[in-house]
This record gives structure tokens, C-alpha cells and sequence, in this order.
């Protein structure tokens, strides 16, 4: 398939603004739903950060997927959205006591627990709320990933989980606690992950554990190993669709699943990534002192991962098709890191042309900003 901009359409609409192609989410959606059921255990969680457009999160709930979320923000926006609240899992290393109650209230799914003291916080709010909370532990597998340290989160050094080491403990402790079911683990090593072996790595810790706790005579009703998996930010066309079948086969493969137990996933980026990009236009271009700079109406406030992350977005000009010149990519922020990209080849561009920044629809609206007293990117999607 190809990704279709229409262009008339765009036109219409105030630039800069999010584009979210519906076709491409749908089959993205289809795709992951046909590759997972071939596993009757595997459980696919959509990880709320990476966008929480409305429309997106209802076609997603409509598609029968569970929600991964991180604040209670986010469990209100996929309640509204038409998750039901037992597909809901909640992790976070600082849950607020309003959050755990607003867990606790709507019945969420799981809670994955990060530490000792929140786990504490948990078991006394379930008892005043007269309810049990299932909870999973988040361990840190210190598993390193291929991909950029500001998105890794599974060594040592990181926040998040709570050691290896201590993992027997807190067990045992859950399990003395009267308003806490333990129910499983759960894992997240990084973003942004194409080396499956990353992914193989982090089963294979998984199979260590397992074993060692099952030696102690503990079974664990479902293991959730996050998500990760990575889209292609330099060829989208070529890969629109990111390769499930090989990222599902490969849990499926080097996981020691369990008689009877759910093998849970938490994908963001895979699943919104590819669909969406940011539409803006063209104020000037400039001519520099070695170069050309194009400068758009859009900013690091709309898009931050160049500047936060070194990451790399096509760039494209979609009302332009003379010969290609190099430009740097700018936005009008008053800082020099608003730059989306430098020395890019496009099209022959001058003011009013609609540029698009392509593979924009994970944390791209959703990471927006005001700062600059400016407006936030709106969101379409057809
Ligand atoms: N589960 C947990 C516990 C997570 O922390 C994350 C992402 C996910 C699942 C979803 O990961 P995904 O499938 O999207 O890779 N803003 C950064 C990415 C931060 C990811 C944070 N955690 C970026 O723009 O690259």
C-alpha cells in the first residue's frame, strides 16, 4: 500500500496540523489483530502516550484492543474512548493517590507496581475502597536496547521497576497483603527497538525468573513484556506497516510460556507511528550564508523529537515537484534547536508550498507544547 496524501483536503485546513491517515491505521490495526490471534494467549495492549487523538483511541478500543496508560489522564481519555476498564493496565513509576483510587474505582485490570512504597499505597487504598487490587511487578531486567539512550528503560541505572534482586521480596510481601492479588510481571526495556534480538534477550531473562520462581513454587497468570518495537523513520513507504508477524513469531519462539498463561504486549509507536504526519507550510526561505533554510509555520512545540531526541522524520514537499535543493528545515521557535532537519533534498520550495514531516503520528501531537504562547497542533484524521 502507499500513503496517500489528498492534498485538496489538506489545503483546507489552518497549517501546522497533525494528518492521520485512517486507512493505514485501520490496516495497521487489522494487521497486528491477524498476527497475535495466531497465538490464542497473546493479549495486545495500545500504549496511550504515543497519541491520544479521540478518534484514534475509539477506532483502536472499537478494535477490541486493551490500553496501556500512565496517569489518570490517560485512564479518563480511554474510558471516554470506549475501553472497558478491565482491559486497562496501569503502570508508572509516581502514581498519585487520586490515580490508584481512580484505578481502584473503575476496576482497571492491573496495576504494574514499581516499588515497595507504592505497592504499600496500593494495599491501603484498596482496603479503605473495600476491593482487591491485581498487581503485577515491573522489573528491571537490566536488558540494554539498540536505540537511543534518552528512550532505554530496562538497565539498572534507569528508574523504572524494581531490581531483580528484590523481586522475591516484594513478592512475598504482596502476597501476605489482603487487598493485593499478585497476578504476573511486567517488563519494558526501551523505544524505538528493530534488533529482535533485543527482544530475545529480554525473553530469555524472562525464562530465568520463571524458573526461579516457579521453584519456589509461584506461578504467574500473565507476564506483560511492554513494547518497543520500531517503525521506519527513513523509508516509511517501504515499511509501512512494521513487521508483527516476525515481532510476535519471535516471543512466540524464545518465551517459556506456561500452560494457560497470557503473554501481554504494550505497543505505542508500532501501532499510531506510521499514520500520521505533521502538515505544515512553508513562511520563507531563506538564504544563508552557505545555505538555504526553509521555515515553516511548525515548530518544535508541535513536533519535539528532532530536537529532543537527535530523531530523524521524512521530510517531503507535497505541493512541489521541480528539481530537489538542499535545504535546512526550520521552524520559527526562538531557539536553535528548532530545526527539523538539516541539508534535506526537496523539492524546489518556496512560500506557501505544504510540507509534510511523515511518521509523525506517535508522540508527536500528544508532546506538544505552548511554549512560545503558541497555539497546539489539532489533529485530523480521514
Ligand atoms: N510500555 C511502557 C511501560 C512504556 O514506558 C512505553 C513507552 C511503552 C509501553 C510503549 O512503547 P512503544 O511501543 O511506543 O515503543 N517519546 C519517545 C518515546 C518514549 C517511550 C516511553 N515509553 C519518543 O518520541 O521516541
Amino acid at each position: 500500500m502507499n500513503y496517500q496524501f489528498p492534498l485538496e483536503r489538506l489545503s483546507a485546513y489552518q497549517t501546522p496540523f497533525y494528518y492521520y491517515d485512517l486507512d493505514l491505521l485501520t490496516q495497521t490495526l487489522d494487521c497486528i489483530t491477524k498476527e497475535a490471534s495466531r497465538y490464542g494467549n497473546f493479549h495486545v495492549h495500545y500504549a496511550v502516550k504515543a497519541n491520544v487523538n479521540p478518534r484514534v483511541l475509539s477506532l483502536i478500543a472499537q478494535k477490541n484492543f486493551g490500553a496501556d496508560c500512565v496517569s489518570g489522564g490517560e485512564i479518563e481519555a480511554v474510558l471516554k474512548a470506549g475501553f472497558p476498564a478491565n482491559k486497562i493496565v496501569f503502570a508508572g513509576v509516581g502514581k498519585s493517590d487520586k490515580e490508584i483510587r481512580l484505578g481502584l474505582r473503575t476496576g482497571i485490570a492491573c496495576f504494574n507496581v514499581e516499588s515497595v512504597p507504592e505497592l504499600e499505597v496500593i494495599n491501603q487504598l484498596a482496603q479503605r475502597q473495600h476491593c482487591i487490587a491485581n498487581v503485577a511487578f515491573r522489573i528491571n531486567p537490566n536488558v540494554g536496547a539498540h536505540t537511543h539512550a534518552n528512550i532505554t528503560t530496562g538497565l539498572a541505572e534507569n528508574k523504572f521497576g524494581i531490581s531483580m534482586n528484590d523481586m522475591d521480596k516484594v513478592i512475598d510481601m504482596a502476597l501476605q497483603m489482603k487487598n493485593i492479588k499478585f497476578t504476573g510481571l511486567h517488563f519494558h526495556i526501551g523505544s524505538q527497538i528493530l534488533v529482535m534480538d533485543d527482544f530475545i534477550a529480554l525473553c530469555q531473562r524472562i525464562n530465568e525468573l520463571q524458573d526461579k520462581l516457579e521453584a519456589r513454587g509461584i506461578h504467574l497468570e500473565n507476564i506483560n513484556v511492554g513494547g518497543g518495537l520500531g517503525i521506519d523513520y527513513k523509508q516509511p513507504d517501504k515499511n509501512l506497516i512494521p513487521d508483527f508477524a516476525t515481532y510476535f513469531a519471535t516471543y512466540a519462539e524464545h518465551l517459556n510460556l506456561r500452560k494457560g498463561q497470557e503473554l501481554h504486549f504494550e505497543l505505542g509507536r508500532s501501532v499510531v507511528g506510521q499514520c500520521g504526519a505533521l502538515i505544515s507550510r512553508v513562511l520563507y526561505v531563506k538564504q544563508g550564508t552557505n545555505k538555504q533554510f526553509a521555515i515553516l509555520d511548525a515548530g518544535f512545540t508541535d513536533l519535539i523529537r528532532p530536537a529532543l531526541y537527535h530523531a530523524h522524520h521524512l521530510i517531503e514537499n507535497l505541493s512541489s515537484d521541480a528539481p530537489k535543493k538542499r535545504y535546512d528545515v526550520v521552524g520559527p521557535i526562538c531557539e536553535s534547536t528548532d530545526v527539523f532537519d538539516k541539508n534535506v533534498k526537496l523539492n524546489e520550495t518556496k512560500r506557501g508550498d505544504i510540507i509534510a514531516i511523515r511518521s509523525a503520528g506517535a508522540y508527536g501531537e500528544i508532546m506538544a507544547s505552548q511554549y512560545n504562547c503558541r497555539k497546539l497542533p489539532k489533529g485530523y484524521l480521514f
